[in-house]
């Protein structure tokens, strides 16, 4: 291998050994892929967009939900218990070009509603200190799968639930430690808002076809997506064109000044380069200046620095996991609350918010 096929294949096997611990079938392809000279060589010499195994596997899923009888579509759908690996490379390699072009030219568009059970928490919180309406803007909301979340069930086991009895889609969240708060339903909020660079149109039936490749196979969070999809069909979200940066101002100026806008991004500023995630920051403390803003954020560590520079998120607590946080801005300044650790899609939360919150 070359030198950059020999780098990219070390940060597939690193992508894998990190991401994909509780998805064997991903872990196993991830890794026989890194070790084929051939795609590593094939991938280096494409564009940097490639060069990570989601766009790959992305790929490979979406062309499977399009051809349910091909050998590795029975494997991902668990009817076939043969071996994926020899299936996989097979595939990718006779399907090569067709993979580039998917690469290349879509965004990884995980639109995860299990991330709600880690929202509604923080939205009771910030009920409970707001004294005037809520409104929600859901920034880099993809497909605007987590807008739906007055519609979704969120079950925290002993410690209750959350929406309406019934619904289609169900988000279980295990608890660790002492709960927050769990409302019987989130806030009514005045205006539920999204924002993306590339928002998928999920009534567009290939474009709801990537969002459900970019869901791991043999898992339950895809029948999930896929009920969520069509509960979106009966309640399109609202959802505008635009970058994080440039265009979510205009956004919030359309936001009657009665109403405290909340914001939240869940995997998405991680996806920022560093001078976007400052410029992000400085956008939502001048927006501040004119009218106070909220942030929940459900981001890995160390992309939020308002809520990585809190006392409670010292190394002795650290374990690895996403950081759940809401950061006031008001006048300019940011403050930050951290609210705890949790699992990425939602599976738990270790909440370590505050009692009570007082907001401008
Ligand atoms: C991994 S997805 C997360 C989607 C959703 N927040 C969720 O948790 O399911 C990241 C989303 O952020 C969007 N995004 C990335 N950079 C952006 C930017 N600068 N402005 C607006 N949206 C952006 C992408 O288009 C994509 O829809």
């Amino acid at each position: 291998m070359s030198d950059e096929s020999d780098r990219l294949a070390d940060s597939f096997r690193r992508f894998a050994e990190a991401s994909f611990a509780d998805a064997p079938l991903y872990m196993a392809v991830s890794l026989a892929v890194a070790d084929d000279e051939e795609v590593m060589t094939r991938i280096s010499e494409s564009p940097v967009a490639s060069h990570w195994p989601l766009p790959l596997l992305a790929s490979v899923h979406y062309l499977l939900l399009g051809n349910p009888e091909d050998p590795l579509a029975l494997v991902y759908r668990q009817e076939s218990d043969a071996d994926p690996v020899p299936l996989f490379l097979a595939f990718v390699h006779e399907h090569w070009d067709e993979l580039l072009q998917l690469m290349i030219n879509r965004y990884i568009q995980t639109n995860e509603c299990g991330r709600t059970a880690l929202l509604a928490p923080a939205f009771t919180l910030v009920e409970s200190g707001a004294s005037r309406p809520l409104a929600w803007i859901d920034v880099g909301t993809s497909a605007g799968l987590l807008q739906l979340v007055p519609h979704y069930r969120l079950d925290y086991g002993e410690h209750g639930t959350t929406g309406p009895e019934g619904s289609p889609v169900v988000a279980t969240c295990e608890i660790v430690g002492e709960p927050p708060v769990i409302a019987k339903r989130t806030p009514a909020f005045s205006h539920i808002l999204g924002l993306d660079r590339a928002p998928v149109d999920i009534g567009d039936p290939e474009e709801a076809r990537w969002l459900l490749a970019c869901v791991w196979p043999a898992s339950p969070r895809l029948a999930r997506t896929a009920a969520a999809i069509e509960l979106a069909k009966v309640h399109p979200p609202h959802s505008v064109k635009g970058d994080a940066v440039n265009d979510l101002a205009a956004l919030i100026a359309t936001v009657p000044e009665e109403s405290l806008v909340v914001l939240t991004t869940t995997w998405v500023v991680a996806y920022f380069d560093t001078e976007t995630r400052q410029a992000f920051m400085d956008l939502l403390k001048a927006v501040s200046m004119q009218r106070p803003l909220v942030l929940v954020s459900l981001e890995a560590p160390g992309v939020i620095a308002t809520i990585d520079q809190e006392p409670d998120v010292t190394p002795a607590t650290y374990n690895g996991d996403n950081h759940v946080g809401l950061t006031v801005f008001h006048q300019g300044t940011a403050t930050p609350h951290f609210l705890g650790f949790a699992h990425p899609h939602g599976a738990w939360l270790e909440w370590r918010g505050p009692a009570g919150i007082s907001l401008p």
